[in-house]
């Protein structure tokens, strides 16, 4: 198979870090090529050296036995490379058709945007992914599933010869996920070249010609993929012994909490038009609770109506037995309610601020007395949380936006933790997380259900939500169709629920 792009002894320094170290990549036409590593390993910044986002330090890049020098991530478009960024950037204002079409709007004969060519089109591209919306409405009322979908439609339906996707399934429910491997076997099947970046590993054997694994900006291997088998190329991305990471896959959850039986949180019959009808949700101290459900069966409205980020139209929501004020995050913060957020960019992180001040930006009230702030708390908190989740950064005080993507997400996981809740709302946890830290969170969540903290858990991840909940609660369409406790939590009986789910509208 011909190469078609490919970069020779890459470097490519931040200040203080050496993201990437005379990397050599190749990516050839009709072939899959899986990029993986640790959070921080130089995946992203590799895919932004490739598509003229940065310009290398060193190195050589060459597409189609031509030298080339992208200046702008639109230079390497027009040349034939579609891109979706690990950072979803569409405008969430803009509608979804515009979305699709950005850049290249089909138009009319005085220059004016077809809207009605472009809504028809777009529909079509959408159809074609399994996804129906109103490509009319605005892209951030969808969900960041969603939304990736749309960023999918966009990128494959330009002319490419490389398609690079940077973590595309990471919000995406198994059915999607398999949408997106039938476009990747077309793409494949046409001869483009793939590259995909995931941390869910399984995902690259179905799909995955060939892998290549950095590690701390270090090329450490590039050969087939079905030659290595998981616990070798997890023992390849840590840098560690195929012994030592035996146990390295698994979900780090015991399983099994012993709650109190009086629920630390009630919330009864929450509705709100279009999105919830009449859900109820009660966890005890110590009880995990998993949300169960597709994309746009209301699981993340139902923790936003908790946390006071919606308002319900009706609906009551109590903390140890007393009403809380619904439709407002402070009272739901006071009342001991955190929520980690499922769009962490949207909601959460402050890049120009540095990893401490984001971690203590919450907990900061209870930090300080008489408007004294008290800074060695701070400090200690700050430090056990960047070594429990093993946060890479040069250290506390380097800008969060200089993260990585994975470690942006342990130190917004770290804010909310911090805070010392009651009852804790976790919004895809783990994802885009690797899967050394991925364990190490998991074992936090269960630590701190067994010290008594109530825990809603909604992840995609089908494992992690039953290997880590003791119940769970399946919604479809805004309405709770099932709940399963204890030894009914399996696989079977989830897939069994959700697959009476009709097709999710966002
Ligand atoms: N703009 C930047 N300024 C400073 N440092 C940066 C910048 N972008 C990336 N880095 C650093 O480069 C290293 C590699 O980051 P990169 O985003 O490529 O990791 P990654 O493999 O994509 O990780 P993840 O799985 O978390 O997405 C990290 O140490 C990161 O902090
Ligand atoms: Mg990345």
């Amino acid at each position: 198979m011909p190469d078609v792009l490919s970069v020779a002894s890459l470097t490519k320094t931040f200040p203080g870090v050496r993201a990437l170290d005379a990397v050599d990549f190749t990516a050839r036409s009709g072939e899959v090529h899986a990029l993986i590593g640790e959070n921080g390993a130089g995946k992203s910044t590799l895919i932004k050296v490739l598509t003229g986002v940065y310009a290398p330090d060193t190195g050589n890049l060459t597409f189609n036995n031509r030298q080339v020098a992208f200046a702008t991530p639109l230079e390497a478009q027009h040349a034939g490379i579609s891109t979706i960024y690990q950072e979803v950037n569409l405008v969430p204002l803009m509608s979804v058709a515009r979305n699709l079409f950005l850049g290249r709007e089909p138009r009319g004969r005085l220059g004016l945007i077809d809207f009605r060519r472009m809504h028809r089109e777009a529909n079509e591209a959408l159809r074609r992914l399994g996804i129906t919306v109103d490509v009319r409405r605005p892209l951030r009322e969808l969900g960041v599933g969603t939304q990736q979908m749309v960023a999918l439609a966009r990128a494959v339906s330009v002319d490419a010869q490389v398609v690079i996707m940077d973590e595309p399934t990471s919000s995406l429910e198994p059915r999607e996920v398999q949408t997106l491997f039938g476009v990747i076997r077309m793409l494949r099947d046409r001869g483009i070249a793939v590259i995909y970046v995931s941390h869910r590993l399984e995902e690259l054997y179905e799909v995955c010609d060939t892998v290549t694994v950095l590690r701390d900006g270090k090329l450490v291997h590039t050969g087939p993929i079905a030659k290595l088998d998981r616990l070798h190329l997890v023992s390849l991305m840590l840098g560690r012994e195929v012994g030592e990471v035996r146990e390295e896959g698994a979900t780090k959850f015991s399983g099994d909490h012993a709650p109190d039986t009086r629920p630390i949180l009630q919330a009864d019959n929450l509705t709100m038009r279009h999105h919830l009808h009449d859900v109820s949700v009660e966890i005890r101290p110590g009880e995990v609770v998993g949300l169960g459900g597709l994309l746009g069966s209301g699981r993340s409205e139902t923790a936003k109506a908790i946390a006071g980020a919606l308002a319900p139209d009706s609906g009551r929501v109590a903390i140890a037995g007393e009403t809380i004020r619904t439709g407002s995050p402070p009272a739901a913060i006071r009342a001991g309610i955190s929520l980690l957020p499922e769009d962490r960019k949207a909601e959460g992180i402050v890049p120009g601020l540095s990893v401490r001040e984001n971690i203590a930006l919450a907990a900061l009230p209870r930090l300080s007395r008489f408007g004294l702030v008290d800074e060695s708390a701070i400090d200690a908190i700050v430090d056990t949380f960047m070594k429990r989740l093993r946060i890479k950064a040069s250290g506390p005080h380097q800008k969060v936006g200089e993260l990585s993507g994975g470690n942006q997400q342990k130190v917004l996981l770290a804010r909310w933790l911090a805070m010392n809740p009651k009852v804790l709302l976790l919004d895809e946890p783990t994802r885009g997380i690797d899967i050394g830290a991925k364990a190490e969170v998991q074992k936090l969540i269960d630590e701190l259900a067994n010290d008594g903290l109530a825990v809603l858990l909604i992840s995609s991840d089908m494992e992690e939500l039953i290997e880590g909940s003791d119940r769970v609660i399946v919604l479809k369409d805004g309405t709770v169709i099932e709940e399963l406790t204890g030894p009914q939590v399996t696989e079977d009986a989830l897939m069994r629920a959700i697959a009476t789910t009709g097709s999710p509208s966002d």
